[in-house]
């Protein structure tokens, strides 16, 4: 237990008196009460700044989605559309060399792509174009064909839509779309 060292209040960690407290103890005497003590005002002080990180954090993630989100990629031809049978699929990358994505083509002839990288752990999914469905093969994520939005699994948010216009015997990607709901 600690006791006062000199009348004044203070103490000192091992509680001594200051006669056997060491040398360099007495000529930086620390008060182990006040120095343990936080103020009322000190702890507001750091929850408003707490507070206010937070804020300025959620912001700036915010903020990064939006930019994301509106980024244009530019247009490129990403195949020629009689290299993809009905039914079929191919992977592309877009709009960088390390943004795998997969194009399917529907039994009506129709194309959709998505960003092949899982939104769960970013595994690769791929096509089950006879079930209408993407399947992520690592935990067994499953996404609408159709839209790419989350249907089972762990995925909770849809795959990255890759815009698409056909047009002279050509699938050209626009854009990607990084979907959040
Ligand atoms: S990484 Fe796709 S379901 Fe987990």
């Amino acid at each position: 237990m600690s006791r006062d060292r000199s009348g004044d209040g203070k103490r000192s960690p091992d509680g001594k008196p200051e006669a056997e407290q060491p040398p360099w103890r007495r000529d930086f005497p620390i008060d182990t009460a006040q120095d343990a003590y936080v103020a009322r005002r000190d702890y507001a002080k750091f929850l408003v700044l707490t507070s206010l990180a937070f804020v300025v954090g959620q912001f700036g993630i915010a903020f990064a989605g939006l930019k994301r989100a509106i980024a244009r990629a530019p247009a490129r031809e990403v195949a020629r559309v009689e290299d993809i049978p009905p039914g079929g699929a191919i992977v592309f990358h877009y709009p960088g060399p390390h943004d795998p994505c997969l194009l399917v083509r529907d039994v009506d002839g129709s194309f959709v792509a998505y960003g092949q990288k899982c939104t769960h752990l970013a595994c690769a999914v791929v096509p089950h174009v006879d079930k209408k469905r993407i399947g992520c093969p690592c935990h067994e994520g499953a996404f609408d064909m159709a839209t790419g939005r989350p249907l089972a699994g762990p995925p909770r948010r849809p795959l990255p839509l890759v815009k698409l216009e056909v047009r002279d015997g050509a699938v050209y990607a626009l854009g990607v779309e990084d979907r959040t709901v």
